[in-house]
């Protein structure tokens, strides 16, 4: 049986073995930027899950970027050495290609870690000012962000350039920007958060310039042979605000700007919006993503093999992640090939745990004498 989930896929001149991507989960356990031994056993044990790709948690282009006091981020020669120390313990002990979520968390900055209560941090919790395009608070009691200037734009701009090259030198094969769940780029992109008058407001045009300022301006530093994506808003999933012909919009800009993939994600403007619950409640918008011709993952309680399978085949996406299952299993992939009867690279040291082991399969040639070595 072939499985399309388990074939192959190139993006952007990297070749990536299967469909199955490990979504950017924060962690909230850096300090000052800089990932520690928890993001060691943490991508170590996912880069061995059988994922063709895992994407490093949202890491931030400036300090004050930062969603919590724990977020990663990429924004001084501290957080490029200690995330390289983690990229090549992952080469070391994974099978999986490596990616980074670059982000700015813009109003939603200066948050707790979730389970400190995920609110504005308190005045004597040391937070920052933050910006947004609009000076429009997250949600009642969350901190009231400065409208951006001009400056403040070409800032980030910069920002985000810098993070791509020191992520370029870093050797992820992809890096991919953070256009979604409420944070900078997004409240730019939402008439929830923007209520700008001037050319970065009012029309979807307007509103989608800055994120494609930043998608062109990274575009410029980021060599083929790597992939280069944006995790995108499939729906705001409030009446009147981004609705999935934006996603649409919002994907042909990318491809015009030269990414190599958009991935459908979506929710977070505001503590109001509430994601469906059904499995793969992404995946409508993420097929009429596809149609624009550029390569599209998605992401949203995908939980099985079989129904991941299905996404691929049926021709719905073109790659999967998923965030929660993965953390329940972090060998879903290697079950999920066996579900499928398909192959997956598994650590050399892990190789006598692979199908053969489980009953009905034919016996391993060399397992009996070996077993107790
Ligand atoms: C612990 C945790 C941390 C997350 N951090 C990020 C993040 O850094 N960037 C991001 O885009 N999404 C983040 N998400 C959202 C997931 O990537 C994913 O889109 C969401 O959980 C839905 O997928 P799932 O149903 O497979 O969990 C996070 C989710 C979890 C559970």
């Amino acid at each position: 049986m072939s499985s399309a989930l388990f074939s192959p896929i190139n993006l952007g001149g990297v070749e990536f073995a299967n469909r199955i991507v490990v979504s950017p989960m924060c962690q909230y356990s850096a300090v000052d930027g800089c990932a520690t031994d928890w993001h060691i056993s943490h991508l170590g044990m996912l880069s061995a899950s059988g994922a063709g790709l895992v994407v490093v948690e949202a890491t931030h282009v400036e300090r004050y970027g930062r969603i919590t006091h724990g977020c990663m981020g990429i924004y001084s020669d501290e957080c490029e050495a200690a995330l390289k120390r983690v990229v090549d313990f992952c080469r070391r002990v994974g099978t999986a290609k490596l990616g980074i979520q670059l982000a700015h968390a813009g109003r939603k900055a200066s948050s707790q870690r979730p389970w400190q209560g995920g609110g504005p941090l308190k005045p004597d919790e040391d937070p920052w000012p933050t910006i947004g395009p609009t000076a429009l608070p997250f949600g009642p009691g969350w901190h009231v962000p400065r409208a951006m200037t001009a400056d403040d734009m070409a800032l980030v701009r910069g920002d985000f350039i810098t993070a791509a090259q020191r992520a370029v030198r870093i050797g992820f094969d992809a890096i991919e920007l953070h256009l979604a769940h409420g944070y900078l780029a997004h409240s730019f992109m939402s008439a929830i958060s923007n209520t700008r008058t001037d050319e970065y407001g009012g029309s979807a045009d307007n509103c989608m310039r800055f994120p494609r300022e930043i998608a062109v301006a990274v575009r410029k530093v980021v060599p083929q042979g790597i992939a280069l994506g944006a995790r995108i808003t499939g729906s705001d999933w409030i009446e009147g605000a981004l609705a999935p012909a934006d996603a649409v919009f919002c994907a042909k800009t990318l491809k015009a700007a030269g990414l190599d993939y958009a991935d459908v994600s979506s929710g977070g403007i505001s503590p109001e919006a509430r994601n469906p619950n059904t499995p793969g409640y992404n995946v409508p918008i993420a097929e009429q993503v596809r149609s624009t011709g550029i390569a599209t993952r998605t992401v949203g309680l995908i939980m099985t093999a079989k129904h991941a399978e299905a996404i691929v085949a049926e021709g719905k996406a073109d790659m999967v992640a998923m965030a929660r299952a993965i953390l329940d299993d972090p060998h879903w992939g290697w079950h999920a090939a066996r579900a499928l009867g398909a192959d997956v690279k598994r650590p050399n040291q892990y190789l006598r745990s692979g199908p053969a082991l489980w009953p009905g399969a034919a016996a391993p040639a060399e397992a009996a004498p070996r077993v107790n070595r």
